[in-house]
């Protein structure tokens, strides 16, 4: 079981500190973001990285391998309406309270999301958008996005990421259990003459129940009507490139999961090349969703996926960074509405530093590392990892010690450059949190 947003916060490299205190002595007054002005206070923590990157929309260049992705999703769900561009500053009422977040949930943190200020933040998911979405009376819908979070960095995280919510809004009355009687036959007929091997779970389960407020049949049609619907999205993304031997069916496998706004939740993983791949999140939504959103006698379920991740696997590439190259090296390799391999056209060595320091009295996140280090590096970082963390027997002072993988995707990187970047690195670290380098 997963708990929370599905994308993995917890890291393989990284230990939590748990006392975090953030030094603010160079806060400016205001931040702004798309021509808005938003008074700072100490929960702001977006970074100048972070806010050169929004706007780009890179899902919307239709040559683009996100934004051909997105084509395909989009015209997998064709009959659903598709929305795009919607600005990415959120409240956390919406991010978090109007999905039933608990208040305590992780996600919520300074460490975790990036605040402008205490009411207004970057959304970390698609699924920030939802209540507003059913409120319009969308009853099919999808919602593509720019989606941020604070995290580490290696090949596969970026603090900017793309995600595709969809939605399907049911009567709760007989005329909705004949709509997905139906459909479910349709589809479950499409499936059983597809190449598709599916593992599945129970729809509901002790451990992955379905509402109080549902009569139990419904909720168990729309959870059917759910898994065939997506089973079908990945027969449409997959089914052509399982990669397998011909005639081997595509493997797709429904897990119990866990998100504080949908029960039963699922996660559904696709086997490709030879791995289980976890694709995306969803479930049958919480009532309270739909009460919110003041959409009277309706039942719906609803996904999230993330772009960067199913892209990588499709199009085989090899670093998150790379959708956020301009170099047309990369560019021109793709054509819209294709599904194409992607040939490296450079592979220039990785040169690492390590940073040692004494922490100082108001510690230090591994997140607050990892946003120093990209506002200092920007994309020349390939990855980090904190290969060091040991406090003091006697004097019970803390040591971290960091390594820095300074690496370009579009040139080679000199030793000199790397260690320019790598001397602000750690003049800043010493600035924004007195640390001290051992
Ligand atoms: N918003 C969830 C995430 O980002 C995914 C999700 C969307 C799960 C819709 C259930 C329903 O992890």
């Amino acid at each position: 079981m997963t708990a929370g947003l599905a994308r993995t916060r917890s890291s393989l490299h990284f230990l939590r500190t748990v006392q975090y205190r953030r030094c603010y002595s160079t806060r400016p007054p205001s931040v702004s973001l798309l021509g808005k002005e938003y008074p700072t206070d100490k929960t702001t923590n977006i970074t100048s990285a972070i806010a050169d990157k929004v706007g780009r929309n890179l899902y919307m260049n239709p040559s683009h391998p996100l934004g051909i992705l997105h084509a395909l999703v989009s015209s997998h769900f064709r009959d659903f309406n598709s929305m795009v561009g919607l600005p990415p500053v959120v409240t956390p009422a919406q991010n978090f309270d109007d999905l039933s977040f608990p208040p305590d949930h992780p996600g919520r943190a300074v460490t975790d999301s990036y605040y402008l200020n205490d009411s207004a933040m970057l959304r970390t998911h698609t699924s920030a958008h939802e209540v507003e979405t059913f409120a319009r009376g969308e009853r099919r819908w999808l919602l593509s996005a720019d989606v941020y979070r604070r995290d580490e960095i290696d090949a596969s995280h970026y603090p900017v990421f793309h995600q595709m919510e969809g939605a399907r809004v049911f009567a709760s009355g007989a005329e909705g259990r004949a709509e997905l009687e139906a459909d479910n036959a349709r589809l479950a007929g499409e499936l059983a003459r597809a190449r598709i091997a599916i593992e599945d779970v129970p729809h509901v389960s002790p451990t992955n129940p379905a509402q109080a407020a549902h009569d139990p049949v419904l909720a168990e049609l729309v959870a059917q009507n759910l898994k065939l619907s997506l089973n079908s999205l990945m027969l449409s993304l997959f089914g052509d490139h399982a990669g397998g031997e011909a005639g081997e069916p595509l493997r797709v496998r429904w897990i119990e999961a866990f998100f504080p706004f949908t029960t039963p939740s699922y996660e559904v993983e696709v086997f490709f090349r030879g791995k289980w791949l976890e694709i995306l999140g969803c479930g049958v939504v919480q009532q309270q969703t739909l009460d919110r959103a003041n959409v009277p006698n309706s039942i719906s379920w609803a996904f999230g996926l993330g772009l960067e991740r199913i892209a990588m696997i499709l199009f085989s590439i090899p670093d998150i960074r790379l959708f956020w190259s301009q170099d047309p090296r990369f560019l021109s390799q793709f054509t819209a509405g294709q599904i194409s391999t992607f040939k490296p056209y450079s592979k220039y060595p990785a040169c690492y530093k390590d940073v040692s320091f004494w922490l100082s009295e108001a510690g230090l996140h591994d997140n607050d590392f990892c946003d120093l280090v990209r506002d200092t590096a920007g994309d020349l970082v390939q990855d980090v990892v904190l290969i060091d963390d040991f406090t003091h027997p006697k004097t019970k002072r803390s040591s971290k010690c960091y390594r820095i993988n300074y690496c370009s995707m579009d040139r080679s990187l000199s030793n000199e450059e790397a260690n320019e970047v790598h001397a602000q690195v750690i003049a800043s670290l010493k600035d924004k949190f007195g640390v001290e380098i051992r």
